[in-house]
């Protein structure tokens, strides 16, 4: 049911946005996912912009991409198989395949307005996005902000919430006040 409301949702909108969308459980053992894969966090790029000068006055968050096989892919990923067979039956997207990152938005962090799909990758249809920060302050900024023909719409990077918007959509981060941490990922048509 919850999944079909996001579908339905992202079918008349373009994006949907889901407070407590896993347990705490989930949220704690993607953390200590996190924890172990910290070290192998990367400065992240913008596509296939190899200026890093221009691309750190763009995006100054750190990343580290995901293997398909870690224990991970059976907590959050099998939630998603449902959401890719859903979207596929609704809005005839063609979804065969999924890339995941870890990204860590350091104080003084941003991601400048952007879309997802064609500059990286063209292939890119959904971008989905899991928060992970469980003492989440307003004042601590960092909200995500997408921009759809008619609205502007804003959302606090709280422990739980899910964001799922089709790529082609502009957004942006903005600057967060204290380490801000995510599972952001891809659906796509390989
Ligand atoms: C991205 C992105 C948004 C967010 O990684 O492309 O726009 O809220 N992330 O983390
Ligand atoms: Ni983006």
């Amino acid at each position: 049911m919850l999944i079909e409301n996001i579908v339905n949702t992202i079918y008349e909108k373009g994006y949907s946005i889901t407070q407590d969308f896993v347990s705490s459980k989930i949220i704690d053992d993607l953390l200590i996912e996190f924890e172990k894969q910290k070290l192998n966090l990367r400065e992240a790029n913008i596509g296939k912009n190899e200026n890093k000068l221009l691309a750190k006055e763009i995006r100054s968050d750190k990343i580290v991409w995901l293997e398909r096989t870690t224990e991970l892919s059976n907590l959050f990923f099998s939630s998603l198989d449902e959401l890719i067979i859903q979207l596929n039956r609704r809005c005839f997207l063609g979804v065969n395949d999924f890339e995941f990152h870890f990204a860590c938005y350091e104080t003084g962090t941003f991601y400048k307005r952007h879309k997802d799909a064609f500059t990286n990758d063209a292939a890119r249809k959904i971008s989905v996005i899991l928060y992970l920060n469980k003492s989440w302050q307003a004042s601590h900024g960092g909200e995500l902000m997408i921009y759809t023909k008619d609205s502007e719409i804003k959302v606090e990077p709280k422990a739980g919430t899910l964001v799922v918007f089709e790529s082609i959509l502009e957004h942006e981060v903005l600057l967060s006040n204290a380490t801000r941490i995510s599972l952001t990922g891809w659906l796509k048509r390989g």
